[in-house]
Formats: structure tokens, C-alpha cells, sequence
């Protein structure tokens, strides 16, 4: 194995020295009454290593930790995880070309051990205290030991999702002069199609133990003899008054408890807003031992401040903290036994299932367009919340509004990022293995393990789990409990009831594809025809009449809601390809463009070569003369390909999502489209809007150019120019601009605005319209002309732009001519190419890029200017270090721009990694220049 060194900002990949406290004894912080604290360490083994048997190695100061075992100074970790965290493996390596297939899988088919030893430092909590340990999914099964007793069985802690409560107060020993405590987890092996795991279907080589182990934290929490087993908060939609629903168990084995309760809830900072009152029951209770009751409070907020995403307002925050307390009848006294803490926000997310079977959500009661992309966590499953904040922050961005989870539904934390930032969530189960493995499902790989009496009782265990994480947060958009296909009803009735239950109030929907649903749910108003693979910019504006469209053929245009469908793409720039390619893997690349590559999707998929996509790319731009050459051809490509997705679906959303006669000739509207997708689980070349590394490229800046809050875009195939406003309330008059140039030499062909004597146009909120019917000039194109379109806030004399887009068209304005009856469920075939071959051939244009004097808040401002009589085609910038390494994560307001003959552009860079505190970070020192026509150049930001 070889790998190159790199400096920069990669998270998750710095190789932990091993830690030797992690063998060491670990105090778990716990004093009061609530207290949660998770086991912070693991020592792990292969269980072929080991001779004792797990209830004997959970013996404390059991001998068998020695240096044999392998210590991840990490509270949560697959196996893979923790080898990693370990230092057994680095990512560096494993990452390299296709060092990945050399791992040994036969270690992983068997169970591995994780060991931990802790001390409870314990305070006695209302009389008696009890100490609950809680998982929150151990992949694919576990047994638990603890202190030489067995706590739980594979059989209930079963599933990756399945969350379970067990009480351990009469397995552990609480105090300083007790030897202390050793918790052993047996984690068994995980097989995609027979256990509820977390599978990558088609995405990435498995991880080679497919995911195995403790992948989320495991906690020891301290209460009295009262403990809330489970609980909600849920607001009257924007309004009050809040509602807090609590199930409380009396835990003691004798005697019965009487039970008190109070809530309050506080902003987010702490100060107070309102204390509950207790609304049922109405006189207290006195619980046997065992035995369980529900408590309501509810609690007035006066105006609430509601919660938006982040494209609408603001996103304020409100915490409700419950506390249940133990009375005794005899003394009126009432002691703390359990307290807890969620925050919440005032928001409403509700679904209609309308026109064609597509799904509309709104959001505080406007209709919202959902632009999403599919997000994948690590292939090891790290988390690295700093990491998933720039994922977030990218995310929005480019103007997205929502992530779809699919069956990836990550750490607790990740719904806190987004609450904070106002990004939509939507999570729900995964296709295409055990998860959907019900008779009536025929695509799955042989053999699956249809479900099982005990399949069910996992499955509710992992609804009631996630629902309950879940259930306060308002970024969740709702759950999808079907992907490719719909639960049966067995399925169905367990996971609404489970959501129910939770207190779960964003819709519920039953799959993310046509294909069917469960009369208890009714349609999920979602398709998934594709594409997966590369189709030209008009293939989402191709739309005849869908609602007449009879067969599957043009179903992925935009209209209705697109599931998961893009246009593939997402190639890294060189800067990242070399951190993870050999120099015969960067060959391959473009002397090799139909072969298997193993850093596209796996062997079995239709996604292991590029194909399609390059095919298209030598046809369109021309045989690449060097791998940069490729490079840059890809990333326009991607550009193209990406923005013209986006575009067209918010061209089509028409009037708060409804037919408006104003749009195109859609006559359902486009509701929603999830990209697919957001990113790649592994340094992948393909399906992703950024790269592993972070450095985000062509893909990127063309999903960022679709999606301003108020835009111009250019329809393709009625060739006419659309006016889009997503913003919430920004209205006024508003002027279009289109230009349009010949590529080679600058020629001025048109030049139209819609400002005229007649008639101003202003902007609606949430609406797209057409604004210019046609453009002149565009069908005499010889050859390759660049439409620029400009939104000024104001009359034509107006000179604050709040858009500009530059478009390569093709010789009078023509497009790729689909094959639409040889579309497959991945892609549509093109007949003929338009070719932008002839911009091989521009002219060079003189581009200078220089530090202005103004700072921003949101960083450094440069100004681009062209010198040239010719435009400067597709120049990007990238913010490096002092050695040429690109610095991520970074945010720059415009990037691969086409600049007119002698326009300039000011752009604005910002250091992410600053913003969001990560300590190993590459200092940035210099902008690299480069596009089709302006030579490569590196300026210095000294
Ligand atoms: C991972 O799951 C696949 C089925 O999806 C199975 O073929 C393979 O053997 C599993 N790997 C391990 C290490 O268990
Ligand atoms: C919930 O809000 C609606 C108005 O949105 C109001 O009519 C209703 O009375 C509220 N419910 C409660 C319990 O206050
Ligand atoms: C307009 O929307 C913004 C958020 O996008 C919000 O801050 C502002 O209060 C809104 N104004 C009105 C009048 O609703
Ligand atoms: C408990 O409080 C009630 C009301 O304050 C009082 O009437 C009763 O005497 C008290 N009982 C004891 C045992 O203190
Ligand atoms: C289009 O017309 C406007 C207004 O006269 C002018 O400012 C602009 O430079 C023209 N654009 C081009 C590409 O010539």
C-alpha cells in the first residue's frame, strides 16, 4: 500500500496515537437525578482472538485487555471505526486506489468484542437509584455483559436502529472503593440482506465488515425510582400551547410510588417563558412497582417566534425541560428521580397529495419547494460534527433546503446542526435489502430474508427509537417508511402507531416511489424514474404533457416530486483525485473512459464505469488532450448538467406550487427534487455535489447558480427565459436582461430587457414565471454563443444585480435530441450531441483577479475583471495554501464564471474552516486561476 501525504482539512482522517487511557478505568460524570453519560472508550477484539467467554470478560479487572486488544479512544465506532480510531487502519491508505478490496472481510464474519471498564461515581438519588443502560442501535445484533451478568440478548438488541432501556442497577457497583464496573458487548456479524444494518446498495464498496458494531453511543443514565421511559413535546403548530406527553415507569421491584411532575419551557439562551401545568391525571398517582403511567402538561408561550427554514427567516429555538419527582403520601416531600431536556421550535410541516400523485409539503402554512440531495454518512460511519456542519453549510449554500436520509439516520446531533441552521430533514428507511423485504418486493438480491415474527418486533423497536429522536425537531420534513417499495401492512400499522405514539406531527410518507403504498397511508405522491446518470440540460424541460405521459419515459423531468434522480456527476478536481488515485487510476480516466472503475459504484452496479458521461463529454466538448484538459471538460459538464436539474424544477413550481398559466406548458407542477446525491460516503468520482475532501467544483457551482433566492433561468427547450422567486416576501419591480454573444469573437447578437414602456415586471414571492417568451438572434447561432441573463432589483437603470447566469448554447440555440423511448431506469439516450467543441479553439483572454481594500463579513472580496475582447469561459478559483493544497471546507459567493468581454465581477471567499473552528486546517495563502481560455495563474493573498 502506497499513499500520498497531504496537508489540509481532513477531518476524520488524522490517525489517533493510541490512547492509553482508554484501557484505564473511566468515571462516568454522574450526580444527580437524569444524569446521562456515555461510555467513553472501547477496547475491541475479534471474538476468533479471544478463549474467555463474554460474561467472564465483563468480570472488572477481568485479565484479557492486555495489549491484544485494540483501544478507540471513541465513545461510538463500527469495528472498521474503531480499527481505524485504533491506528490498526488509516483512511490515507485504505482510501488509495483499491487498497480497500485488499482487506481481509473473513475477519468480520464473525463476532467482535467491545470492552469498556467505568466507575459510577454515584450519589443516591431519591432513596434508591437505579442506573439504566440505553443503546441506541448495535449492528446487527448484540448480547451485553456486564460485571459477569448478562444485561441483554441478540434476540431484543437486535438492528441498527434498535434502541432498547435495560435496568442494571443490580449488575453494578456504585462508590470508589468497589473494584468497579466492565460492560462487554458482543456485536454480531451483519449480512445486508438477512439484518436490519445500514447498507450502500449501489453506492460504494461496503465497508468490509458491512457496518458492524457499536456505531452509536452507549449511556448510562442515573434516576430515582421513577424514570420517563419516553416522551414528546409537540406545539399547536406556529402556536401554543405546547404540549409535553411523558410515559413514567416505576422501576422498583417493591413498594409503589407516588408521582410528581413539572415542566417549564425557556428559549433556547435560558430564559424563561412559560411553566407547565399538569393536565392529566388530574389527582396524583401512586404507580406499583413495575408499573407505568402518562403524564400531560402543557405549557402557554405567548407568541411564540416561529421557526423557518432558512431560505424564509429565522430559526429560533425553545428548550422544554421535565422533571418527575417521587412523593411520599406520608410526609408530603417529593424527591428528583428523572429529569430531561429537548429542544423544540413553533413550525408546521404539513403534505398534500394532489395533482398526478405528487406530493406538495408546506411549511408554516406556504407552500414549499423541496431542493434536496441525498446525504450518505461516513462509509465507516465516523461522525465528526464540525465536519457535518460544513456539509450543512454547503448544503444551503448552494440554495438547497433539504437532505433526504435514507435509512442514514446519523447521530442526535445532526438534527441539532440542522435546527440550528434551517435545513430540512428528511429521513426514512432504506431500499433494496432487508429493511424492504417483503413478498411482493422482486427486485431484491437472493437470498433475502423475508420478514419474521421477530423482523417486527425489531422494526417497531427502531420506529419507536428514531421517532423518538427525532419527534422534537424542526427541520424534520417527515418520514418516509418506504423507499423503493411501500411496507406491507403489517409493517405500516407498527410504524405509524410507533410514530404516533412518539408524538410525531411532519407527515408520514409511504414511499419515495411510484410503485405502490398501503391503503392506511394512501399514495406517498413521490417518483423515482431516474436519471442516475449523466442526460443533457433539456431532458428536465422536455415535458410534452405529463399529464398525459402514459409511460415511464419522461417521468424524471421536472414536475411533480423527484425522489432521488440527477444527472450523476460530481468528478473531483486533480488537488483531491490525487489524494486517492494512483497515476495509472488518473489515466484510466480519460485514456480509459468506458472501463470499470473501482472508485465509481461497485463491480454489480450500472455506475461502475463513466460511460455514458463520457461518451457525451468527448462527443459535446471534444477528445481531451491531457487529463487536465478532462478535468476542466468535466467540471463544465457537471456544471451544466446540474444547474439545468435545478432549474428546470424551480422553473416548473409555477404559483406556490400550482398550475399557473404563466409557466411552462407543465400541467403539474414541480413540487420537489432530491438530488442524488448530496455526497459520497468515500472519496468517490462520481454522485456527489462535493468531493470527500470538501472541495467543492463544477457539480456545485452549477446547483449554486440555479438556486439564488430570486433568479433567472434560461428553459431550453422552449428557449425562453424564466423569472423565479423563492424568497418568502421580496417583491418589487424587477428588470431581465438577456445577452447574447458569439463565443469566438464577442459579437453582440441580442440584447433585450423587459423593461419597456408598456410594462414593469415585479416579483411574486414563491413563484416562477416566463418572463421572455423567446430570444432573438439565438437560431442564427453559427456556432457556440454565451447567453448572459441578469436580475436587477429595480428598472432598467437599476444597478444592483441580484442574479446573473451565463449560459454555452449550442449552433442556433439547438439541443441534444433525446432518445426518449430508450430510456432505462437510470438514463436517456441521446441521438445526436450538440458539440461546444469550437471552445477548444477561443482565443486566450486576459483575466486578472486582484485583493480589493473591502472586507466583508463573509470574507475577502476580489475583483475578476476581463481584459479581453473575447469572454473568459468558465474560470475558477481555489483558495490554497503555501504548498498548492487546496484549503477546505471554503465558501466563495461565485465561482467557474463566464465573464463578457471587458465585464468584471467582484467574488467574496471565506474560510470555512475558520468559521467553524477546526484546528488542523491548511492556512490559506493564495488564489489559483484558471479557465477554458485564461491561463493558469496564483495570486497571492499577502
Ligand atoms: C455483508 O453483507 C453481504 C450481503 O449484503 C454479504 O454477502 C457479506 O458476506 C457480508 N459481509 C460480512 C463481512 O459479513
Ligand atoms: C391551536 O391553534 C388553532 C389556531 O391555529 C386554534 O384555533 C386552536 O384553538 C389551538 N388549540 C389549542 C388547544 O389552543
Ligand atoms: C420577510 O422575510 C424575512 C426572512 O426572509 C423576515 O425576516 C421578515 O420579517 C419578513 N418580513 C415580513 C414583512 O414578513
Ligand atoms: C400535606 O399537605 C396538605 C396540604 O398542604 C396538608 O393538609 C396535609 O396535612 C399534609 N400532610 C402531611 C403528612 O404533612
Ligand atoms: C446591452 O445593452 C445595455 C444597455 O444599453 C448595455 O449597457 C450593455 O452593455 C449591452 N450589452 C452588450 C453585451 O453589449
Amino acid at each position: 500500500m502506497r499513499s500520498p501525504i497531504h496537508a489540509g482539512a481532513v477531518l476524520l482522517t488524522a490517525v489517533s496515537t493510541v490512547d492509553a487511557a482508554s484501557r484505564a478505568t473511566h468515571t462516568l460524570p454522574l450526580s444527580a437525578a437524569g444524569d446521562v453519560a456515555a461510555i467513553p472508550a472501547w477496547d475491541v477484539q475479534s471474538s476468533a482472538k479471544i478463549t474467555q467467554d463474554p460474561a467472564a470478560l465483563s468480570k472488572p479487572g477481568a485479565a484479557s485487555t492486555s495489549s491484544s486488544w485494540h483501544h478507540a479512544p471513541v465513545s461510538r465506532c463500527t469495528v472498521m471505526g474503531c480499527l481505524l480510531a485504533a491506528g490498526v487502519y488509516n483512511d490515507s491508505d485504505l482510501f488509495f486506489s483499491d487498497n480497500l478490496a485488499a482487506i481481509d472481510k473473513a475477519q468480520f464474519q464473525v463476532p467482535w468484542l467491545y470492552r469498556s471498564a467505568f466507575s459510577l461515581g454515584g450519589l443516591p438519588v431519591g432513596g434508591s437509584t437505579h442506573y439504566l443502560l440505553e443503546t441506541n442501535g448495535i449492528t446487527s445484533r448484540a448480547d451485553i455483559y456486564i460485571n459477569g451478568h448478562q444485561v441483554a440478548d441478540k434476540v431484543t438488541q437486535s438492528g441498527a436502529y434498535g434502541g432498547h432501556v435495560y435496568d442494571v442497577t443490580s449488575a453494578v457497583s456504585v462508590g470508589g472503593n468497589t473494584s468497579g464496573n466492565a460492560i462487554v458487548v458482543r456485536a454480531y456479524p451483519t449480512n445486508y440482506l438477512q439484518d436490519f444494518g445500514l447498507g450502500f446498495v449501489d453506492w460504494n464498496p461496503y465497508p468490509p465488515d458491512n457496518g458492524t458494531g457499536v456505531w452509536r453511543d452507549i449511556t448510562v443514565r442515573q434516576t430515582g425510582p421513577l424514570a420517563i421511559e419516553a416522551w414528546s413535546v409537540t406545539t399547536n403548530g406556529t402556536s401554543g400551547p405546547v404540549m409535553i406527553k411523558a410515559t413514567v415507569r416505576n422501576l422498583e421491584t417493591t413498594g409503589s410510588v407516588g408521582v410528581a411532575a413539572e415542566a417549564a419551557v425557556s428559549r433556547d439562551d435560558g430564559s424563561a417563558v412559560a411553566t407547565a401545568k399538569i393536565v392529566s391525571p388530574s389527582t396524583p398517582v401512586q404507580l406499583a412497582p413495575g408499573q407505568t403511567t402518562q403524564i400531560v402538561l402543557t405549557a402557554d408561550v405567548a407568541s411564540p417566534a416561529v421557526w423557518w427554514p432558512r431560505q424564509w427567516g429565522e430559526q429560533p429555538l425553545y428548550k422544554a425541560m421535565l422533571k418527575v419527582s417521587s412523593s411520599s403520601s406520608s410526609s408530603n416531600t417529593t424527591v428528583a428521580s428523572d429529569t430531561s431536556t429537548k429542544s423544540f421550535g413553533f413550525r408546521q410541516v404539513t403534505a398534500t397529495v394532489s395533482i398526478g400523485d405528487d406530493i406538495l409539503f408546506s411549511i408554516n402554512g406556504r407552500p414549499f419547494q423541496v431542493l434536496g440531495a441525498g446525504y450518505t454518512p461516513d462509509v465507516f460511519l465516523r461522525w465528526d460534527a464540525a465536519r457535518f456542519e460544513a456539509h450543512a453549510r454547503y448544503t444551503l449554500d448552494m440554495g438547497l433546503n433539504t437532505i433526504r436520509l435514507e435509512g442514514k439516520m446519523e447521530q442526535p446531533e445532526l438534527y441539532k446542526i440542522a435546527d440550528r441552521l434551517g435545513l430540512m430533514v428528511l429521513p426514512g428507511w432504506e431500499c433494496c435489502d432487508k429493511w424492504e423485504a417483503w413478498s411482493y418486493n422482486d427486485d431484491l438480491p437472493k437470498p433475502v430474508a423475508i420478514w419474521s415474527d421477530a423482523d417486527y418486533t425489531t422494526a417497531n423497536a427502531s420506529m419507536r427509537h428514531e421517532a423518538a429522536m427525532q419527534q422534537n425537531h424542526p427541520s424534520l420534513l417527515g418520514f418516509l417508511v418506504g423507499s423503493d417499495y411501500w411496507p406491507d401492512d403489517r409493517a405500516t400499522s407498527i410504524y405509524t402507531k410507533a410514530l404516533a405514539d412518539a408524538g410525531w406531527q411532519a407527515p408520514i410518507v409511504a414511499s419515495a416511489a411510484k410503485a405502490g403504498y398501503p391503503k392506511a397511508l394512501g399514495p406517498g405522491g413521490m417518483k423515482m424514474p431516474g436519471p442516475y446518470d449523466w442526460v443533457p440540460p433539456n431532458y428536465w424541460y422536455d415535458i410534452t404533457d405529463p399529464a398525459t405521459v402514459t409511460d415511464d419515459a419522461r417521468y424524471g423531468a421536472a414536475f411533480g416530486f423527484g425522489s432521488e434522480q440527477g444527472p450523476g456527476g460530481g468528478t473531483p478536481t486533480r488537488s483531491s483525485l490525487e489524494r486517492f488515485l494512483s497515476a495509472a487510476d488518473l489515466d484510466d480516466l480519460w485514456h480509459a473512459p468506458n472501463k470499470g472503475l473501482y472508485h465509481m459504484s461497485t463491480a454489480v452496479s450500472s455506475f461502475h464505469n463513466r460511460s455514458i458521461f463520457n461518451t457525451a463529454l468527448w462527443q459535446r466538448y471534444g477528445a481531451p488532450a491531457s487529463l487536465d484538459d478532462y478535468l476542466l471538460k468535466t467540471q463544465m459538464a457537471d456544471y451544466e448538467a446540474t444547474r439545468a436539474e435545478f432549474e428546470g424544477f424551480v422553473a416548473n413550481w409555477g404559483s406556490q406550487g400550482a398550475v399557473s398559466a404563466d409557466t411552462n406548458s407543465s400541467k403539474r407542477p414541480a413540487t420537489g427534487v432530491v438530488y442524488w446525491m448530496l455526497n459520497g460516503a468515500w472519496p468517490a468520482l462520481h454522485w456527489a455535489l462535493f468531493d470527500y475532501y470538501l472541495h467543492p467544483a463544477g457539480a456545485y457551482y452549477g446547483v449554486k447558480a440555479a438556486l439564488g433566492l430570486e433568479s433567472v433561468v434560461y428553459d431550453y427547450v422552449r428557449r425562453a427565459v424564466v423569472l423565479v422567486n423563492r424568497s418568502r416576501n421580496q417583491t418589487g419591480v424587477r428588470t431581465v436582461r438577456a445577452e447574447l454573444i458569439s463565443a469566438s469573437d464577442g459579437t453582440v447578437l441580442a440584447n433585450v430587457t423587459t423593461d419597456t414602456k408598456e410594462k414593469t415586471l415585479t416579483a411574486t414571492p414563491n413563484s416562477s414565471k416566463v418572463v421572455l417568451a423567446s430570444i432573438p438572434g439565438i437560431a442564427s447561432l453559427k456556432d457556440v454563443g454565451l447567453l448572459r441573463l441578469t436580475l436587477l432589483d429595480g428598472d432598467v437603470y437599476a444597478n444592483k444585480i441580484l442574479c446573473r447566469n451565463v449560459y454555452w448554447l449550442g449552433a442556433g440555440g439547438r439541443v441534444d435530441t433525446l432518445d426518449w423511448d430508450s430510456s432505462s431506469w437510470f438514463a436517456t439516450p441521446v441521438k445526436e450531441y450538440v458539440s461546444f467543441q469550437s471552445l477548444d479553439k477561443l482565443a486566450a483572454a486576459n483575466v486578472t483577479v486582484t485583493m480589493t481594500s473591502a472586507t466583508t463579513a463573509n470574507g475577502t472580496v476580489l475583483l475578476l475583471e476581463n481584459h479581453s475582447s473575447v469572454p473568459a469561459v468558465f474560470v475558477s478559483l481555489n483558495l490554497v495554501d503555501a504548498a498548492g493544497n487546496d484549503v477546505t471546507p471554503v465558501s466563495w459567493s461565485d465561482n467557474y464564471i463566464t465573464l463578457f468581454p471587458h465585464e468584471s465581477r467582484t467574488v467574496t471567499v471565506q474560510d470555512l474552516g475558520l468559521v467553524l473552528g477546526i484546528a488542523e486546517r491548511a492556512r490559506s495563502t493564495a488564489v489559483q486561476v484558471v479557465g477554458k481560455n485564461v491561463v493558469k495563474a496564483t495570486i497571492s493573498l499577502a
